[in-house]
Parts: structure tokens; C-alpha cells; sequence
């Protein structure tokens, strides 16, 4: 059997892009008072948060960013090709770094899962927040999902059953490697089992810096940011993550949390003219 695309797996395992595209705008609205309607995904990877954010009407539009040209393709073939022809118009995916990609007048930008993790310096961090702050609206959010907690930097191995259109059931292996204190950085993949007992071992592997909410909080205001909040994800009975989130200054410690950074950019107030004499 030919092993269907990494890509399609992972969507179905890790990704809810209906969640990103109906909660955030909301988040987005309570903080800048106004609607969203111009999003940026950075590390777009397949794009299927942009993809589903300009089904949501015909003012919606979004563009996705990536470096890799076989993830661009599958974005562009298989999610892009998927939607209705105009709704194909209002997406568009480039092959740019998001470290450079200034230009633009985005309500919101969103890196999820993690994937500035792959940054591993504070300079190249700093430099990202001051893309993404260039490339806001004038009055714009920008999201960074973060993960962390002792759990998360421990040797670790979950295991799960999704089951993937025309596939079937597909067991997903989350593995945490060994992690460096000294440097932050430690080393994780994914693995997938296929119905057929196929193994596609080391589908995806990162190897990522794991920041602290705190420093990240101090990097974006020295980019530019007039506020961060943090969306803390609330535990559920059993202290694992419940999917709802709530702003939130402090929480407890737990083994293993998820949350997001909001920046805030606010519009700059004119400065008042000068009489002349
Ligand atoms: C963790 S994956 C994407 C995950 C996806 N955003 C999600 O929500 O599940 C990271 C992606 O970032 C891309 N990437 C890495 N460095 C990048 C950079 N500097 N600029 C743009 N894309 C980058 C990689 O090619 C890869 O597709």
C-alpha cells in the first residue's frame, strides 16, 4: 500500500482549525474592539488554519507562510484546490521566512503549534515579533502558541487513535526525546502507525528551544507590543488540558500546559499639529 501523505495524518491527529478561526477572532474583537478579516499563518505548514478562515465569507482572506516547497504544494494542491473558486482567491500561500516578511496589513498573524520553537536565539525571536508587529494593521494581534511545563521537557512517549478520512484508524506517536537545560532545547517527534501495521517512524521531527511565557512576553513588548495577555488553557477535573482558555496574569504549576502569548498593537494616536506662527 502506498502510505498516504504525512501531511493528511497530521491534520487529523494534532490540528482543530475550526477552533483557531472561531475562537481567536473572538479574543481579537474583546481586545481591539473591532472585526477580523485579515489573517496571516506563519509556519503555515499544510495551511489548514488559512484554509478554513476564508470559508467564513467572502471579505475573509488569508495568506500562508512557509519555507518548504513540498508542504507548499500539498497547501496549495489539496487544501487550496478543496475550497470554492472564489474562496480559492482569497488564499494565497508564498514561500517567504517569516523572519522578513514585513509587508502587509493583517488583523491577526498566528504561529501555532509551537513552531517558534524553532528559533533558538533571542536576537532571531526578537527579530520575528518585529516582522510580525510591522506586518499588523494598525490595531492587530498576533498569537503564539506555547507549550511547556516539566512534563514537557521529560522523556515521554503518548500514544493515540485517530481516525483519518479514506485511511482509517491511524495510531499517532508523540515522543519526547532527551532535553538540554543548559541550552533549553530538546528534541521531539511524531510517529504514525498505519491500519495496515505500516510504520512511518520520525514522520515529522523538531528540534526546539523551549521558551518560558515570561521572556517571550518581554521580547514582544521590545518589539513593539503595547500589551501581551496570555490565554491560559483551564485544566480540566483530572489537571490535563480542557481545550477552553481564559486570560489569566498567574496559574498554578502543572506537568504540562498549553497556552497562547497575545500581542496587542494599538492604533498610534496622531500627534497634534503644530500652529504656525
Ligand atoms: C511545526 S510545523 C507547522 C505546524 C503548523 N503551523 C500547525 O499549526 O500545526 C513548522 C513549519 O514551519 C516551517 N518553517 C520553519 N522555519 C520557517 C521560517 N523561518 N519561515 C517560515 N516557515 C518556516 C517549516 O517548513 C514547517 O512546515
Amino acid at each position: 500500500m502506498i502510505p498516504p501523505s504525512k501531511h493528511l495524518l497530521y491534520e487529523h491527529s494534532v490540528q482543530s482549525p475550526r477552533w483557531q478561526v472561531e475562537y481567536l477572532p473572538q479574543v481579537h474583537r474583546l481586545l481591539t474592539g473591532r472585526n477580523a478579516l485579515r489573517f496571516r499563518e506563519d509556519f503555515c505548514g499544510s495551511g489548514k488554519i488559512a484554509c478554513e478562515w476564508v470559508k467564513k465569507s467572502s471579505r475573509h482572506f488569508a495568506q500562508g507562510l512557509d519555507l518548504d516547497d513540498e508542504v507548499l504544494a500539498y497547501a496549495n494542491e489539496v487544501n487550496r484546490a478543496a475550497l470554492d473558486p472564489k474562496a480559492q482567491t482569497r488564499m494565497e500561500f508564498l514561500k517567504k521566512n517569516v523572519l522578513t516578511a514585513r509587508n502587509g496589513d493583517f488583523d491577526w498573524i498566528g504561529a501555532f503549534n509551537f513552531s517558534f520553537y524553532i528559533f533558538h536565539e533571542r536576537a532571531q525571536l526578537l527579530k520575528y515579533a518585529r516582522s510580525a508587529y510591522r506586518a499588523l494593521a494598525s490595531s492587530g494581534t498576533f498569537y503564539l502558541e506555547m507549550a511547556g511545563g516539566f512534563g514537557f521537557t521529560e522523556p515521554f512517549q503518548d500514544e493515540k487513535k485517530v481516525k483519518v478520512p479514506g485511511v482509517g484508524a491511524v495510531q499517532q506517536i508523540w515522543e519526547q526525546h532527551g532535553f538540554d537545560p543548559i541550552s533549553a532545547v530538546g528534541d521531539y517527534s511524531i510517529h504514525f502507525q498505519l491500519p495496515d501495521g505500516q510504520w512511518l517512524n520520525d514522520a515529522f521531527t523538531y528540534h526546539w528551544r523551549i521558551w518560558a511565557l515570561r521572556e517571550v512576553r518581554e521580547i514582544l513588548v521590545e518589539a513593539g507590543f503595547d500589551e501581551t495577555v496570555v490565554l491560559w488553557e483551564k485544566p480540566n477535573r483530572k489537571g490535563e488540558g480542557s481545550g477552553e482558555f481564559e486570560i489569566r496574569e498567574d496559574a498554578e504549576q502543572m506537568a504540562s500546559w498549553v497556552a497562547y502569548i497575545v500581542g496587542v498593537k494599538k492604533p498610534k494616536s496622531r500627534r497634534p499639529q503644530r500652529k504656525r506662527p
